[in-house]
């Protein structure tokens, strides 16, 4: 109980209660909110593109995942990184991003070393997991975990509540605990030993992530921006994604729950989508950016998120644990793209869906296994047909087989291209697997 306590901030206890039991208004939606102003990736000039390859190359970026949550939806046993999403192969979502990560090393011949934060429910079993692996050819050295913050779940009282007679319920405090994580646990000093610049920060569910990308650092670092976010047009008026947008002169993102309705479905003159800024939580944070809002520990907080959750307790009359049946517990977590605010020069650079895009949080349905691994199919049979292979179709945009090109093949379309590969015919309803 005791060491269960010694992870909650008692400082803050005070005003999170209130929150969780709906005493403070825990957002308000800015009244002068605009479209924030996006930059397309296409329009990257290349001397910026260079500028971004010369930063891997000096070894000045580093790999950052997040992977400390708990994956509820996808209702997997494990890790979620340990899922095995590839459309042929069945790569665990952990290993296509070490394998983007070992070709990107081997492209530039850099070190790009790779934080990975866990939380205390699935650390173990992720260290494990890379062991067992060897870390996927990537040095030991380079491949750091770390663990994320917790907080306790509240009831509607603002009562913290008791997974056991002798232990707090507590939960991951969100991805926006990581910036916190990072310099309490020694990896932002990490990096700055190995002369880390800027984060390359992505998530653990998309497997289209290009883990290192050299046309979006290099445009962050050209605008000297402190925190630089990917978008893309959001696929219909009320997709469940947070909306890029800007107010008293600054970047935020809303996310979807909080954008009245009529904002959602607004529109420009020309009837385009007036917020169509979907954020898809890739983003570039400068190192000396979250050093700065990190320097005071104790009173860094980002906004907290309260969602109303099942949380098994103990009921104080009965001491029984009960499983709810319905949601009993306020769960509060923050948020990374509340950073965004405090950013100078961020900026929002679009990209496309189909190259970029693909989150598995479902078993089913949208966003799940069955459309990550679709869209991966769908990416390779693009760039094999780039590089001149003639792909059977069952209808436009509709290849007939399934198609997967390892990481240290290709990291984009251009790289395959560039091979200049001896083009071997692909029957229908084939398997194909470039390696
Ligand atoms: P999600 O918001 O999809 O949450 O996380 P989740 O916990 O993975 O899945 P559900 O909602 O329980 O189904 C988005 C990303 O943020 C990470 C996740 O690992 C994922 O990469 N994350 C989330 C953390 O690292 N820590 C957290 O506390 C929450």
């Amino acid at each position: 109980m005791l060491a269960d306590l010694a992870q909650i901030n008692g400082a803050q206890l005070p005003r999170l209660a209130r929150l969780a039991a709906g005493h403070d208004a825990a957002h308000t939606i800015p009244q002068d909110l605009e479209p924030s102003p996006v930059f397309p990736r296409a329009a990257v000039s290349k001397d910026i593109v260079e500028r971004g390859r010369r930063l891997i190359s000096g070894g000045k970026v580093a790999a950052f995942t997040v992977a400390g949550g708990q994956g509820t939806r996808l209702g997997y046993d494990g890790p979620k990184g340990c899922f095995r999403i590839s459309p042929v192969r069945g790569k665990p979502l952990f290993q296509l991003f070490a394998e983007s990560i070992l070709a990107t090393r081997r492209k530039f011949n850099a070190d790009v070393p790779w934080y990975i934060m866990t939380s205390p429910a699935n650390d173990a079993a992720t260290r494990a997991f890379f062991d067992a692996n060897g870390c996927f050819g990537l040095p030991r050295e380079d491949v750091l975990f770390f663990q994320q913050g917790v907080m306790p779940a509240f009831d509607a009282a603002g009562k913290i509540l008791l997974d056991q007679p002798h232990r707090v319920a507590l939960s991951p405090d969100g991805h926006g605990g990581s910036l916190l994580a990072l310099a309490t646990t020694g990896m932002l000093a990490d990096m700055a030993r190995r002369g880390i610049v800027h984060i390359s920060y992505f998530q653990v569910d998309n497997p289209l992530v290009y883990c290192v990308d050299p046309v979006f650092i290099g445009l962050h670092d050209a605008r000297g921006s402190d925190m630089s976010s990917k978008t893309l047009p959001k696929a219909d008026d009320l997709e469940r994604v947070g909306n890029f947008a800007m107010t008293g002169g600054r970047v935020v993102v809303i996310e979807y729950s909080d954008l009245p309705e009529h904002l959602a479905r607004a529109r420009n003159p020309d009837g385009s989508r007036r917020f169509n800024a979907a954020n898809i939580a890739i983003h570039v944070l400068s190192r000396a950016f979250v050093e700065r809002l990190t320097a005071d520990r104790a009173s860094f907080a980002l906004p907290w998120h309260m969602a109303n959750k099942k949380v098994p307790f103990v009921d104080p009359d009965t001491r029984r644990r009960v499983e709810p049946e319905k949601p009993n517990a306020v769960k509060l977590e923050s948020f990374v793209f509340d950073a965004l605010p405090l950013a100078e020069n961020p900026v929002v650079m679009e990209t496309s869906r189909d190259e970029e895009f693909s989150p598995v949080k479902n078993a089913t349905g949208v966003d799940s296994v069955e459309s990550a691994r679709r869209d991966m199919s769908h990416r390779a049979a693009r760039w094999l047909s780039a590089a001149g292979f003639s792909i059977p179709m069952k209808a436009a945009e509709d290849p007939d087989g399934l198609f997967e090109v390892s990481p240290l093949v290709a990291l984009e379309a251009e790289d395959l291209i560039a091979r200049r590969m001896t083009v071997f015919p692909i029957a229908r309803g084939e398997s194909v697997y470039l390696e």
